[in-house]
């Protein structure tokens, strides 16, 4: 297994960070957010940035998978539960990779069903071309090739997580 040099340094990830969490403290300002990270991969993206979002907030957190090795089996599995009470509130899910969206379209759809006041998607990295459901990505942080990445909190077979850069994964048997 080969882990490639950096697509994102540290310095990069910290600087975009840094820009979303401006954007989205403008977005809500006057407002109280609950912010929900998505685990396990979220994990360093979410404390990253719910540290420099200058809006109120309470936090959660649900435990989805859907990948097996390198490899999206569309079918997402929840492992726990949300724990706040959402309805009327404003839901800021944090996310740290999209690829065929369909995490996301399950998760999006089982927390509007408890009626937030809103509810938009922040995630860290977006595999566009890989999408195979249509859903609306209001923050991104940068968008990616169809590479498969580790690091920051991206694992492969939950490895990989506590690098602090992102990489690309290359297997080499
Ligand atoms: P989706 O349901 O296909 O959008 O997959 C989203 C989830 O798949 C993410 O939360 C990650 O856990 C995982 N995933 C997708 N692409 C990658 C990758 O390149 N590296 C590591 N995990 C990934």
């Amino acid at each position: 297994m080969i882990i490639g040099k950096p697509l994102f340094s540290v310095e990069q990830i910290q600087k975009r960070t840094e820009e979303m969490a401006t954007k989205i403290s403008s977005d809500y300002k006057g407002r109280e957010i609950i912010a929900v990270g998505i685990l396990k991969g979220a994990f360093m993206f979410f404390s990253d940035i719910v540290k420099l979002i200058q809006v109120p907030m309470a936090i959660d957190f649900l435990i989805a998978s859907s990948y097996v090795k390198t490899h999206s089996t569309g079918k997402v599995n929840f492992h726990a539960e949300l724990r706040e009470n959402i309805k009327d509130r404003h839901v800021l899910l944090i996310e740290d990779i999209v690829d065929t969206g369909l995490t996301l379209r399950n998760i999006k759809d089982m927390l509007l069903a408890k009626n937030p006041a809103s509810l938009k998607i922040c995630t860290f990295l977006d595999k566009k071309i890989r999408r195979q459901t249509d859903i609306h990505l209001d923050y991104i942080g940068f968008e990616i090739p169809d590479k498969f990445v580790v690091g920051y909190g991206l694992d492969y077979e939950n490895k990989f997580r506590n690098l602090p850069y992102i990489a690309i994964f290359k297997k080499t048997s």
